[in-house]
């Protein structure tokens, strides 16, 4: 293996080495101090989603372009400009060129499986979950990369299931409450907005098309390009000059149909019914196309800086029939992960901060230290036995000075056991607990026990 400070060394046999290749830029390498809190999350999630009815779904990583182009639309952000494209040669006579695009979100994908799948046939609601890599080719900075992780769940089924219903709505919303409580999220907080139907959208775009008409030369390149494309991508521009403008826009609560604004008000009453609490933010309007009646952002203060959306969803009830499939309404979300890890770490720090307490660490159970090299084999043979009996173990080196497996051993475990040869000729053990320092004498039949003891 090559460390980054290799650069220019000499390879084996004399040749110059051609420097360290690096992780590709917005990518990154989780390491084992990381990855304990990744797979707390997400056990965590998989547990709150089962007790709400949900199973696990995987689609691939990559897909057809299209599916992205007709789902999450050409006009988005995302489509223009951040997928991961190429073209596929054909292989043999058989197949086809084709345009294949690293997933850059899910939803379409699950759409897509739930389509070639016919799940809608069996009548029953299909609640979906996924946690996997996501692709967009984004500039990186902190919470945002170019691979990142996404923890998401649908919910969809032909209309007689219920798809379409508000419970459906509050009940996702309640389940990501209360997943970020269980994670020890503090202080999120809860936007939430309806588009409308397509309809309505149709309307509300007129409306806006011909307030930013007048205006349109002051804004920014970007938004004077969606203002033409796309006006409701211009409600959630970040860009400062553009605020007031924004801002004196018509509100899309004004343009909502009948039905619309019934679903909404089922929405927020079963919310306040589970003292959920949430703000509503008339202009969150989200990133994708197919978004249709609820939309919703979850967002925190601490850790993330700019990017401060957490997770983001709704409910998209043209999108099978946009991507070919029968009538199935559905409501979902995103959570970033690596979002929601910079969110736990920060808040980690700021605990102990304020307690005066390092961030807890995990350590093994303990490391068995064999006294000399004859003994090497012996603390193999124990440490097989300890790790069978459920203990995590480390098995040092007979090579080792005392004091180095001593060192060692305070480092990554709660307790050393000695092995010499005293300790394999009697089979009493040698073993010091480091928290309390007490070293005593202990029979091969109670080590499990005592190393277990807390
Ligand atoms: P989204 O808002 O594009 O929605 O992404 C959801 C979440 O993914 C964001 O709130 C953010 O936390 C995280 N995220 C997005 N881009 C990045 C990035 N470059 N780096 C790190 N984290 C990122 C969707 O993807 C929809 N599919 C959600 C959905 C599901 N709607 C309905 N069902």
């Amino acid at each position: 293996m090559t460390s980054s400070n290799d650069k220019g060394a000499q390879q084996p046999g004399g040749r110059p080495s051609r420097g360290a290749i690096k992780a590709v830029r917005g990518t990154r390498d989780l390491l084992p101090d990381q990855t304990p809190l990744w797979n707390r999350v997400e056990a965590t999630a998989r547990a709150v989603f089962a007790r709400y009815g949900f199973g696990e779904i995987r689609t691939p990583v990559f897909e057809a372009t299209e599916l992205f182009a007709r789902g999450v639309g050409e006009e988005t952000d995302i489509v223009s400009k951040e997928m991961f494209t190429w073209e596929d040669r054909a292989r043999a006579a058989s197949e086809k060129a084709q345009s294949l695009t690293l997933r850059p979100e899910s939803t379409a994908g699950v759409v897509r499986a739930y389509i070639e799948h016919k799940m809608g046939e069996t009548g029953a609601l299909q609640k979906l979950y996924y946690i996997g890599p996501q692709f967009r080719r984004e500039r990186p900075q902190r919470g945002r990369y170019r691979q990142f992780w996404q923890i998401g769940a649908e919910v969809i089924g032909p209309p007689s299931s219920g798809a379409e219903s508000p419970v459906r709505d509050a009940e996702v919303l309640e389940m990501l409450a209360s997943l970020l409580d269980e994670l020890g999220v503090h202080g999120w907080r809860l936007e939430l907005n309806s588009v409308g139907s397509a309809e309505d959208r149709a309307l509300y775009n007129q409306a806006l098309r011909e307030a930013l008409a007048p205006v349109k030369d002051r804004l920014c390149p970007d938004n004077q390009r969606r203002a033409d494309t796309n006006p409701l991508r211009v409600l959630d521009s970040k860009e400062e000059q553009d605020q007031e403008i924004i801002n004196g826009l018509p509100k899309i609560a004004d343009y909502l149909g009948e039905e619309s604004r019934e679903h909404f008000a089922q929405v927020r009453a079963a919310l306040d019914a589970c003292g959920v609490q949430y703000h509503v933010n008339p202009r969150l309007v989200r990133g994708l196309d197919y978004y249709t009646r609820t939309t919703f952002e979850f967002t925190v203060q601490t850790g993330l800086g700019t990017q401060n959306a957490l997770l983001g969803g709704g409910r998209y009830d043209g999108l099978s029939e946009m991507l070919g499939g029968p009538k199935a309404p559905g409501i979902g979300f995103a959570i970033g992960e690596d979002r929601l890890i910079l969110v736990l770490q920060e808040q980690a720090k700021q605990d102990a901060e304020a307690s005066g307490t390092a961030p807890g660490e995990e350590k093994l159970d303990v490391y068995v230290a064999p006294l000399g090299f004859e003994r090497n084999a012996a603390a193999l043979a124990l440490a097989r036995e300890l790790r069978r009996e459920g203990l995590s173990v480390e098995v040092g080196d007979g090579a080792f000075k005392l004091r180095k497996s001593f060192d060692i051993a305070d480092k990554i475990a709660r307790a050393i056991v000695l092995l010499g040869e005293d300790e394999v000729a009697t089979g009493v053990m040698t073993v010091k607990m480091f928290a309390t320092g007490e070293q005593v004498k202990v029979p091969r039949a109670e080590l499990g026990d005592r190393l277990r003891a807390r």
